[in-house]
């Protein structure tokens, strides 16, 4: 059979045009990792599937993990989320290693999914985590990292919001007020989580599934029709869970003060779908209709070291998929134009005899920190500009013999203006192509 031209099915080819836009946003990434002193990490790309089985969520293990047997019989699976690796890693050194612990990683995850806009089976996702911070100022320098990403495009809060909710307030709900087994609470977490992607039908039936007491399914939608902080405090005190809800003011009043609640809305739906999470959990979404899929989603989880035996280390981070953030900046226009790859200076010459000044000129330069792409062999000289334009080119050399004298001719192409210079005044060169950098 001729094997297809296209890539496997949801995954993507990155020619250097989407690779340009790739590296742009891993830049920023970076960058804001870098601004909070969080430092990379990276694992292997496959991991054994009892790792995920322990604290990944049903949806995850059943429905998108791409699993296989090795050749030495091992239940392996290509890594579908980063967490699970990170808190191995992080299992292994956490004895050693002062607290707290600032990490990120930008890997490729795969997970069996249909691709539709917004999801495909593999994508890059920023992981940003922060182990053993004290009670809240963990899940607040979090908060802090992800919007700090967002406005650091030039985001802005009619753009996106972010949906908090925590999960020790929703097992007070469904176990104080609702009286629900474990079983029970474990697949209304679920239900909860779907709440937003299926009709008020569909999550009618299956509420009533689950509850079966009618004033109970009730209280129930009340909780479900929460819609902001005031709302949460009116519900807790009339229900009386404040002891549940302490360290989730104390947070809130955290977030305030850092004038951060404007970017902030409580969400009654936010629970996420993987199942290590215990406490703050949120979500990122993207306000332009185009784009209903959750950019970002994250929390803390107090236990996930557990799985390894060893004694608990709060963690808290997010992942943030690279597919909807470049959906989110394209339709609100916040991605710089990249059409073209962005180097220092094309060199080209007329006359045979000069190549050897412009592979001199050449590595002068890079030797200075420049990208220069030299034109392999002659050229007419009508034809320079025109090429150097269409590639992207700010600055063009041309080496020519001018006054029976062999040159160095720089043409900005954005002022049109140009300077002439001795084969020997690189400096010059330099001065003169870098000043906008
Ligand atoms: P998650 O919610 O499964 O969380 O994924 C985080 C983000 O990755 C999503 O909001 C979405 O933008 C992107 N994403 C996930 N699946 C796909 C897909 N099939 N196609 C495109 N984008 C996708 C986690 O994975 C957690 N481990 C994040 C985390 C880190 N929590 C704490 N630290």
């Amino acid at each position: 059979m001729t094997p297809n031209k296209r890539a496997y099915k949801g995954c993507r080819d990155f020619l250097p045009a989407q690779m340009r836009v790739r590296d742009y946003l891993f830049n920023q990434m970076k960058k804001t990792a870098d601004s909070f002193a969080y430092e990379a990490y990276d694992g292997p790309l496959l991991e054994e599937v009892d790792l995920y089985r322990a604290k990944s969520g049903e949806e995850l293990i059943n429905d998108q993990i791409y699993s296989f047997i090795d050749r030495g019989n091992r239940e392996v699976a290509i890594r579908p989320e980063m967490t699970p690796t990170l808190a191995r890693m992080v299992a292994g050194i956490h004895k050693q290693v002062a607290k707290p612990l600032r990490w990120y990683s930008i890997p490729n995850l795969m997970r069996y999914e249909k691709p539709q806009r917004g999801r495909v089976r593999e994508h890059w996702q920023f992981n940003v985590d922060i182990f053993g911070a004290p009670t809240n100022l963990g899940e607040i320098e979090i908060i802090n990292v992800i919007i700090h990403f967002f406005t650091s495009f030039g985001a802005d809060a009619s753009m996106f919001s972010l949906n908090l909710n925590d999960r020790r307030f929703v097992d007070a709900v469904f176990t104080q007020l609702l009286k629900l087994e474990k079983e029970d609470a474990y697949k209304l977490y679920k239900v909860l989580d779907k709440s937003k992607k299926i009709s008020v039908e569909k999550l009618d039936t299956m509420i009533s599934e689950i509850i079966s007491e009618k004033t109970k399914q009730d209280l129930f939608k009340e909780y479900l029709a929460l819609a902001n902080f005031d709302d949460l405090v009116r519900f807790v005190d009339k229900n009386k869970l404040q002891e549940f809800c302490a360290e989730f003011y104390e947070f809130t009043t955290l977030l305030n003060e850092l004038s951060l609640t404007k970017y902030v809305q409580y969400d009654p739906t936010i629970v996420r779908g993987l199942d290590y999470y215990t406490g703050i959990v949120f979500e990122i979404f993207d306000k332009h209709p185009d784009n209903n899929r959750a950019i970002a989603g994250g929390g803390a989880y107090a236990n996930l070291l557990q799985i390894f035996n060893e004694a608990p280390l709060a963690g808290v981070g997010f992942g943030l998929g690279d597919v909807t953030l470049k959906d989110f900046l394209e339709s609100h226009k916040l991605l710089p134009n990249l059409n073209k790859p962005k180097f220092d200076l094309f060199i080209a010459y007329t006359n045979t005899d000069d190549q050897k000044h412009s592979l001199e000129l050449a590595n002068k330069l890079r030797a200075n920190h420049l990208n220069i792409e030299t034109y392999l062999g002659k050229i007419k000289f009508n034809k320079i500009f025109k090429l150097a334009e269409s590639k992207g080119y700010q600055f063009v050399a041309v080496i020519e013999t001018r006054d029976g004298k062999t040159q160095i001719q720089i043409k900005d192409l954005t002022q049109n203006t140009q300077d002439y210079f001795d084969l020997t005044e690189y400096e010059k060169i330099i001065q003169l192509i870098s000043k906008d950098k």
